[in-house]
């Protein structure tokens, strides 16, 4: 009788065990992801600098430098994390495999969290919500007047965007062209080569807003944009469990406090004074 309490006893004990060293296993894992960036006292964070209001560059003072809401908020992530902030500019279809072979430690680069992205990287809280629309050439912004007028047409979108996907499956009847470069797709509007470029709504309202002389929105093109196309987030790997709380922390907090609208206003006036 005692004998088998006893071995009852041992039994509990070791499961015990067991399952300290599982849940401890669990909390710290390989997961560095946040003392790994602490160590080296930088958070690098990859972006596409074509895409104002998010991220683009501008001369100050002679000097030339990437600014915007999304650098606003990875400066405050760094803040918020004791570390400096590095930007690495790249282009736009480089930057998830930027993240997978550890170019860098997060993504802010208006990027929207879609299916197939989700299955590559893990996407932060969103912090902004877009639609997709049309830009045109000021001269044409009454010519078109519903998605079949641009049959045979050339419609420009970035590449490995959800402007690409947009543009292919709703303009069916013209031909998608795409650039690497969002810049590229504008300076072929003006000269002309194309009869309009897919994009989403703050980024089209901020070429108006620029040029308003140029650009035009065409307002009844209506292209849907999928609810999983919607919300743009901030890019982290799969791994970094810690890294991916960390960062929401701060979205959180930017969200409560206003900052994230204050950073979003800063960024298109600095656009406005300095873009190019
Ligand atoms: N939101 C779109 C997407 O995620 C386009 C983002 C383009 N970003 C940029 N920095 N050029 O596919």
């Amino acid at each position: 009788m005692e004998m088998k309490n006893l071995k009852k006893g041992l039994v509990v004990v070791a499961g015990l065990a067991l399952l300290t060293i599982g849940l401890a296993g669990c909390s710290n894992s390989s997961d560095n992801s946040v003392k790994n960036i602490k160590d080296k006292g930088t958070l690098v964070m990859g972006t596409s600098a074509d895409y104002a209001p998010f991220e683009f560059p501008i001369v100050k003072n002679g000097k030339k430098t990437v600014t915007g809401y999304d650098i606003f908020i990875a400066q405050q992530i760094a803040k918020d994390m004791g570390v400096k902030l590095k930007i690495t500019n790249t282009e736009f279809p480089s930057l998830i495999t930027d993240l997978k072979n550890k170019k860098v430690d997060i993504v802010l680069a208006g990027m929207v969290s879609t299916d197939e992205r989700k299955k590559q990287v893990s996407f932060s809280d969103s912090y902004y919500k877009v639609e997709n629309v049309l830009l045109v050439n000021k001269a044409d912004e009454n010519k078109y007047n519903s998605i079949s007028d641009l049959k045979g047409l050339q419609v420009g979108a970035q590449q490995t965007t959800t402007q690409e996907q947009i543009a292919k499956k709703q303009i069916k009847n013209a031909t998608t062209v795409t650039e690497a470069n969002a810049n590229s797709l504008t300076t072929e509007l003006t000269q002309g080569k194309l009869a309009g470029v897919v994009l989403e709504n703050e980024i089209a309202d901020n070429y108006v807003k620029q040029y308003p002389e140029k650009y035009a929105i065409a307002k009844n093109v209506k292209l849907s944009t999928p609810e999983s196309q919607q919300h743009i987030n901030i890019a982290v790997r799969k791994d970094d469990k810690k890294l991916l709380k960390q960062v929401n922390k701060s979205v959180k907090e930017l969200k409560s406090n206003g900052k994230m609208d204050t950073f979003l206003a800063k960024a298109q006036n600095l656009q406005a004074k300095y873009g190019k």
